[in-house]
C-alpha cells in the first residue's frame, strides 16, 4: 500500500493538473556514472528515501525527499516506502509478432526461425491480429517495467501501423521498424528490395519522430537480405539520418557460415554491413556473440551498439557473449540488455539480468548488480540514442536545437552532454 496526500486538485483545469508537481517518495536508484568505468560505488545514486518530482510527464526534480518536498511544498505527495523507484526498463532487441512462440521446443536458430518464427510473423499480414498482438505486447512490456523498446516489426507495413498506434495511444516511448527481409525465407514473410525500401520510406514518413516514437531501418540479418535489399536499407538510413537501424549480428554458428557463403567478397559479417552503409552511431546489432578482434574494433571506431540478449542465447543455443570484451578498454562498444522476445524465454528483465550474470560467470567475468541494472537502462537508452530522454532518474535538460531526435552528423549542445533525463519512473514491489 502506498499513502497518498492531496492538496485542493478537486477544481483544477486539465492543464493545472497537466502542470500540478507529483512526487514519488521511497527508495531511488539512478546513476551518476558507468559503472564498468567507475566502479558500482562511485556509479550508483541509492537513496533509501528519496524523492523524485514529476511535472507534466517529466522530471523536473531528484533527491532526497525531504529536499524535494521543500522546494515543492504544494505537491501531491505519494509514499512507496518499500519500493524502489527507477528509469523504466529498456528492452533494445525485442520481436513483437513473436510473443506467441516464446519457449518454442528443440530447434537452433536457423530451423527455430523456419519452424515457429515465419509462421507466427505471417499472421501479422493481418491488422486484426497485429493490432491484438501489439496490445498483448505492450501489455506484457508494462507488467515487467518495460517503457521502452526497439521492436521489430513483420515484413507488412501494417505490423508496423498497427504496433505504433498502438504504442502512441498508449504513450510509450518506442523505436521500431518493418524487417527487410527479400530472400531465403517464405513468401508470405518476404519483401523485395524495392517494396523494402518503399514500405520503409513511407512508414518513416509516417511515424518517425510522432511523440514518443523513432523509425529504425530494420534488414533482418545478412541471410534474409540480398546485396541489393542491404544497400537499398543503406540508402535509406542515410536519407535519414535521424532514424536507427537494427538487425542481427552473429548470432549462430550455422548462421555464420551460411552467411560466408551468401557474401564471399565481405571481410567478416559486420564488414558486410560496413560495405552497405549499415554502420554508425545509432546502429544497433542484436546478438553479437561470435565476433572477430576486427569487428570489435570498427565497432569501437564507429560508435555502434550491441544489444546483449542472454535468455535468448541460452535457449536457442547461440552461444556466450562477451560483455567484458565489449566494455572493456577507454572506447567501450555502447551495450543494451535485450529480450529477444520470442528467441528470449522471458519479458522479465529480472530474468533476463540473471541470464547475464549467468552468462557473464562462464566467460569468466562476474557481473556486479549495478552493471545489470545499467546495461538494462542507461545502457539500452545510449544504444538507442534515447539518453536525452529515458533511462536515468535526472531533470530533464531539454536540447536547445529544435530537433528532439538524434542526428549521426549533429552533436547535442554542451548542456545536454551530461543530461541523463527520463521520462517515466516505475516503482516495483
Ligand atoms: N536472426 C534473424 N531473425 C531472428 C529472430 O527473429 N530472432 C533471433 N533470435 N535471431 C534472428
Ligand atoms: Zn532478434
Amino acid at each position: 500500500m502506498h499513502a497518498t496526500s492531496r492538496a485542493g486538485s478537486e477544481h483544477m483545469t486539465a492543464d493545472e493538473t497537466l502542470s500540478r508537481i507529483t512526487i514519488l517518495r521511497g527508495q531511488t536508484l539512478a546513476f551518476r556514472d558507468d559503472p564498468f568505468k567507475v566502479g558500482p560505488d562511485a556509479a550508483v545514486d541509492f537513496n533509501s528515501d528519496g524523492g523524485v518530482a514529476i511535472a507534466g510527464g517529466k522530471i523536473v526534480a531528484v533527491g532526497q525527499a525531504l529536499d524535494v518536498i521543500a522546494r515543492h511544498p504544494d505537491a501531491l505527495l505519494e509514499t512507496y516506502p518499500d519500493h524502489l523507484i527507477m528509469a523504466g526498463f529498456i528492452d533494445s532487441h525485442v520481436h513483437y509478432p513473436q510473443i506467441d512462440i516464446i519457449a518454442s521446443w528443440g530447434e537452433q536458430l536457423l530451423q527455430w526461425l523456419n519452424r515457429y518464427t515465419y509462421p507466427a510473423e505471417a499472421k501479422c499480414a493481418d491488422r486484426a491480429h497485429a493490432e491484438a498482438t501489439a496490445h498483448r505486447f505492450l501489455d506484457e512490456c508494462l507488467r515487467n517495467g518495460i517503457t521502452t523498446a526497439s521492436v521489430y516489426c513483420s515484413a507488412h507495413p501494417t505490423s508496423v501501423d498497427a504496433f505504433c498506434a498502438a504504442a502512441q495511444s498508449r504513450a510509450f516511448c518506442m523505436a521500431a521498424g518493418k524487417v527487410m527481409m527479400d530472400c531465403n525465407a517464405p513468401d508470405a514473410v518476404k519483401d523485395t528490395a524495392q517494396s523494402g525500401y518503399e514500405q520503409s520510406k513511407a512508414l518513416i514518413a509516417r511515424w518517425h519522430g510522432v511523440d514518443r516514437l523513432t523509425y529504425a531501418v530494420t534488414p533482418r540479418f545478412a541471410v534474409t537480405s540480398s546485396p541489393a535489399q542491404l544497400e537499398a536499407a543503406g540508402a535509406l538510413w542515410r536519407e535519414h539520418p535521424t532514424a536507427l537501424m537494427q538487425t542481427h549480428l552473429s548470432e549462430h554458428p550455422s548462421e555464420i557460415a551460411w552467411v560466408k557463403e551468401l557474401h564471399p567478397g565481405a571481410p567478416d559479417y559486420l564488414g558486410i554491413y560496413e560495405q552497405h552503409g549499415l554502420l554508425g552511431r545509432g546502429a544497433n546489432f542484436g546478438h553479437a556473440i561470435h565476433l572477430t578482434a576486427r569487428e570489435r574494433s570498427r565497432l569501437r571506431e564507429t560508435g555502434a551498439g550491441l544489444s546483449h540478449c542472454p535468455t535468448s542465447n541460452l535457449f536457442i543455443g547461440s552461444g556466450l557473449f562477451d560483455l567484458h570484451a565489449a566494455r572493456q578498454g577507454d572506447a567501450p562498444i555502447p551495450v543494451g540488455l535485450a529480450t529477444d522476445v520470442g528467441g528470449g524465454s522471458s519479458f522479465s528483465m529480472f530474468a533476463t539480468m540473471k541470464a547475464a550474470y549467468e552468462v557473464s560467470q562462464l566467460k569468466g567475468y562476474s557481473l556486479h548488480p549495478a552493471d545489470a541494472f545499467h546495461l538494462a537502462t542507461v545502457g539500452s537508452a545510449g544504444v538507442l540514442q534515447l539518453g536525452h530522454r529515458v533511462g536515468n532518474l535526472a531533470p530533464v535538460l531539454m536540447p536547445t536545437s529544435s530537433s528532439s531526435t538524434f542526428d549521426r552528423d549533429r552533436s547535442w549542445p554542451s548542456a545536454c552532454s551530461r543530461s541523463t533525463a527520463c521520462g517515466m519512473p516505475f516503482s516495483f514491489r
